[in-house]
């Protein structure tokens, strides 16, 4: 079963073929980095602009590297939401359009169950159930994930997501837009121990994030530092880009340990753009081999937004005869709680047919 997949949440024109929920024929990601980086982030207005110059060759380009037609489709899939309302306006209704011309199903994918399920991308995939911690530019979540479409929140960011972080701390930094990679690259040359910026645990109980206040201790540490007061005169930039990413990175392992604690839940995927980051990489392995865990992440290119993990999700919702309204819009705020579940259905079955999965 083939499926055309499109995401246009954020700042990525990206379109994917991916053959029977687990085997991408193609990717095709068209980035706006170049254009926002000027603006030290995302720019809604130009990026819906971008997209609707994007969207037509960037999915005729992932038909033609699959070698595919329209007419070998099985169906569409595509990001309703959370994210820009007008990037997403653009893949949707082109989506909408495609499904029109060419009579295909259609389905209004969550981008985070595409970035939950973007692990099924890869061959190395957890059985369920598995604990997902999503995190990227617009969120930072833990999932208890029970089978296709059976998602529990377990915690979320209650302002800045982790990436915001890296990218707002980048600005302030002077590293420039995205701020993930300068950050990290700038930290390698630096001591993560130099300064301790704080760690937001929100209470020995809670699940949820909070990133803001640590940007705003590296705001006013930069502020001092400039002006070279109290003892941060051998303080170097990467001193604090370590710094930080030390923090960052600390608070997301233990709050998914503790996350393993209260489920019993052994398989762990590290999912979105932050989930590139090597440090967090390291830390979650030295745990991983402590406490006996096993740890999955997709690969970097499925890792950040793209249309192949949005195609994984919909050929799930496709075989459980979901389709879309086309009076439906796109949502800016989508929670996972508003999610049909999956029934048990045949999606499932011919995976676990397929791989002995349970
Ligand atoms: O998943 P993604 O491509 O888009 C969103 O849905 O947001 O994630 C982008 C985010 C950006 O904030 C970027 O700074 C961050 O992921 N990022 C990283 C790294 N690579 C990307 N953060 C830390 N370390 C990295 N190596
Ligand atoms: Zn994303």
């Amino acid at each position: 079963m083939l499926i055309l997949g499109i995401d246009t949440s954020c700042d990525d024109t990206s379109a994917a073929i991916v053959e029977d929920g687990c085997r991408p024929l193609s990717s095709v990601v068209n980035s706006q980095v170049k254009l926002h980086h000027p603006y030290g982030g995302v720019v809604p207005e130009l990026a819906s602009r971008e997209h609707l110059k994007n969207i037509v060759p960037v999915v005729e380009e992932s038909l033609s590297r699959a070698s595919v037609s329209f007419r070998d489709l099985d169906g569409i899939a595509v990001t309703v939401g959370p994210g820009l309302v007008g990037a997403l306006l653009v893949g949707l209704y082109y989506a909408k359009g495609l499904a029109l011309a060419h009579r295909l199903p259609l389905v209004g994918i969550n981008h985070l169950e595409g970035h939950i399920l973007s692990i099924f991308l890869e061959k190395d995939f957890p059985s369920f159930p598995f604990i997902a911690i999503t995190i990227s530019g617009g969120h930072t979540s833990i999932y208890l994930v029970e089978g296709y479409g059976r998602y529990t929140q377990m915690g979320q960011t209650l302002d800045d997501a982790a990436g915001e972080s890296f990218d707002k701390v980048a600005k302030i930094l002077g590293l420039g837009y995205p701020g993930g990679v300068a950050i990290e690259r700038e930290a390698g040359e630096g001591k993560k121990d130099r300064i301790k910026f704080p760690r937001a645990m929100l209470g020995p109980e809670s699940l949820d994030f909070s990133f803001s206040g640590v940007k705003t201790s590296v705001a006013l540490y930069v502020k001092d530092w400039k002006e070279g007061n109290k003892d941060t005169g051998s303080v170097t930039l990467a001193d604090i880009a370590a710094s930080f990413q030390e923090a960052v990175v600390d608070v997301l392992v233990r709050k998914c340990l503790k996350a393993v604690q209260e489920t019993g839940v052994r398989h762990i995927v590290v999912a979105g753009g932050v989930a590139c980051n090597g440090r967090l990489r390291e830390r979650f392995s030295s745990e991983a081999v402590q406490n006996n865990l096993q740890l999955f992440y997709p690969s970097a290119r499925y890792c950040t937004d793209n249309g192949a993990m949005i195609a994984v999700a919909g050929y799930h919702r496709i075989l459980n005869n979901e389709r879309m309204d086309l009076s439906q819009d796109v949502r800016s705020k989508f929670p996972i709680q508003d999610l049909r579940p999956l029934s048990r259905g045949p999606a499932q079955e011919e995976r676990q047919n397929r791989d002995g999965m349970p």
